[in-house]
């Protein structure tokens, strides 16, 4: 299973870079001004890959205005979230970060107000090793050893009115294609990425991946898909079933990709970047940027709380990824801290995880190996959105190294618990290591900076064995994760 899965992205937006990973004088701030506090809890969250610097912002985005002495580098304006940009924390910083963060990088470029010749810029200044004018100056100014950024978005959502730079899905393909192909020739083992539709309820959904294809299929390696959930009309029954939508848009996406690899007699498959997925209350007013005279620097935006119902949703969709990771090979959870995000900082103050950090470390610790397929076959429930569906979703893996199973399930059922057996008959387990839960009671609970932390994982102990598997309880609207070894 590809452990890029467990990735998440950093954007310049509101308090992610500024005060969130990025807060030089923070009584943890280190030589670089990164938060120790934060660091430890992205190792600790298990984040595997970050993307960065956009999002919307790449699209009017210039990376040469974040190189270089700090003291020299221009504000500029923020089209995307209507805020001044300091420039203080650029390409360097990110990637002295990255490497305190013990992840790897996923580099956007801005196809939006830029084009080919600046991409190929970018790459020549973080990748090429040296002797070169933009190489030699990412030397001069610190790195002297190439950043080696292998997996490189080319734009972000550039189907979405909202985006500067927005083009037709032609117009796209063939800019991504130009762009891809000359910075293959700086490297051909590069991995790319063609932006996908920005939703799936975006008008143009479908025909955009396969126009785009059409023009990109043989130049790019993946196909981003965006998409974040939230309760409709207090509809919690078909919130929970989130996942049942991100199936049908991973399979979609999947079907369109193949069918146009198919008309070109390609033996190549596209794989898909689910690059930005999460909870988002886009319908939230913390989610409206500044407007007017008003240019804030790193104001705060898309400050979500999130419940416990939110960390069984989140818990779910990994299980919809972790069921489609032979095609998807790279997600991010979107973002990571401040906006929509499992980690949350106070200006000059502490550091504290939001409920649905935990399901999402839990899985990013424990699923390993390979993913093996679960055949469900027991009661369903139905939702308005969904109709029928099965009342626990779950996914299983299998680390042949150590021997151990995980089991991850959701309840879905919003009313009564479910008893669950899990058949494990034909293969090796000797006992259960641990059985945790997340849910079930005070879904509507959030998490403070004080505390206490209400979706920090339970024991289960309805978990025994039996015969030839383990028979637990689920708790209604939960997520659990069961070790067996
Ligand atoms: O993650 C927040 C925003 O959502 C990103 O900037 C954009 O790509 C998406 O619409």
């Amino acid at each position: 299973m590809p452990r890029r899965l467990f990735g998440s992205f950093v954007e310049h937006l509101g308090r992610c870079v500024y005060t969130g990973i990025y807060e030089p004088g923070h009584p943890t701030a280190d030589g670089d001004g990164f938060r120790r506090d934060v660091l430890a809890l992205v190792r600790e969250l298990g984040v595997t890959t970050v993307r960065y610097p956009g999002g919307n912002f790449v699209s009017s985005y210039r990376w040469e205005d974040g190189i270089g002495p700090v003291d020299q580098r221009p504000a500029r304006l923020d089209l995307a979230w209507h805020s001044l940009e300091t420039n203080a924390f650029g390409l360097d910083e990110f990637m002295r970060w990255v490497g305190k963060a013990d992840v790897d990088p996923i580099m956007a470029v801005n196809l939006g107000t830029r084009g080919t010749a600046e991409a190929v810029d970018l790459l020549e200044y973080a990748n090429h090793r040296g002797g070169s004018h933009l190489a030699d100056q990412r030397r001069d100014n610190g790195a002297d050893r190439p950043y080696r950024i292998r997996l490189w978005c080319l734009g972000n959502e550039m189907d979405g009115p909202w985006q500067v730079g927005a083009r037709s899905a032609t117009e796209y393909g063939r800019l991504a294609a130009q762009t891809a192909k000359a910075m293959r020739r700086f490297d051909p083992d590069l991995e790319l990425v063609a932006c996908g539709s920005s939703h799936l309820g975006m008008p143009t959904f479908g025909s955009w991946e396969r126009d785009v294809l059409t023009e990109a299929y043989d130049d790019v390696d993946l196909i981003s898909l965006h998409a974040y959930y939230q309760p409709v009309d207090d509809d919690l029954p078909s919130f929970l079933a989130s996942a049942e939508e991100m199936d049908r848009y991973i399979d979609s996406v999947t079907a369109i990709a193949d069918s146009v690899g198919a008309i070109r007699r390609s033996t190549k498959k596209i794989m898909i970047a689910f690059d930005e997925w999460n909870v988002w209350y886009q319908s939230a007013a913390p989610s409206t940027p500044p407007s007017g005279a008003d240019w804030p620097v790193a104001p705060p935006l898309l400050e979500d709380h999130y419940s416990v119902a939110d960390a069984v949703v989140v818990g779910g969709l990994l299980i919809s990824l972790l069921r489609h990771s032979d095609r998807v090979t790279a997600a991010c959870q979107a973002q990571l801290v401040n906006v929509i995000a499992p980690i949350m900082t106070e200006p000059g103050g502490s550091a504290w995880r939001q409920t649905i950090f935990h399901p999402f470390a839990r899985t990013a610790r424990h699923a390993r190996g390979a993913v093996l397929d679960v055949l469900r076959d027991g009661s369903t429930t139905t939702t308005d959105r969904f109709g029928e569906i099965d009342a626990v979703d779950a996914v299983s893996t299998w680390d042949d190294s150590t021997g151990e199973m995980t089991v991850f399930l959701v309840n879905r059922v919003t009313a009564t618990p479910s008893e669950v057996t899990v058949d494990v008959s034909g293969a090796r387990v000797n006992g259960i290591v641990e059985c945790v839960t997340v849910g079930g009671t005070d879904l509507d609970a959030r998490n403070t900076p004080d505390g206490p932390d209400h979706a920090a994982p339970r024991p289960n102990d309805t978990a025994h064995q039996a015969g030839t598997g383990v028979r637990l309880t689920l708790p209604p609207a939960s997520w659990t994760m069961l070790r067996l070894d």
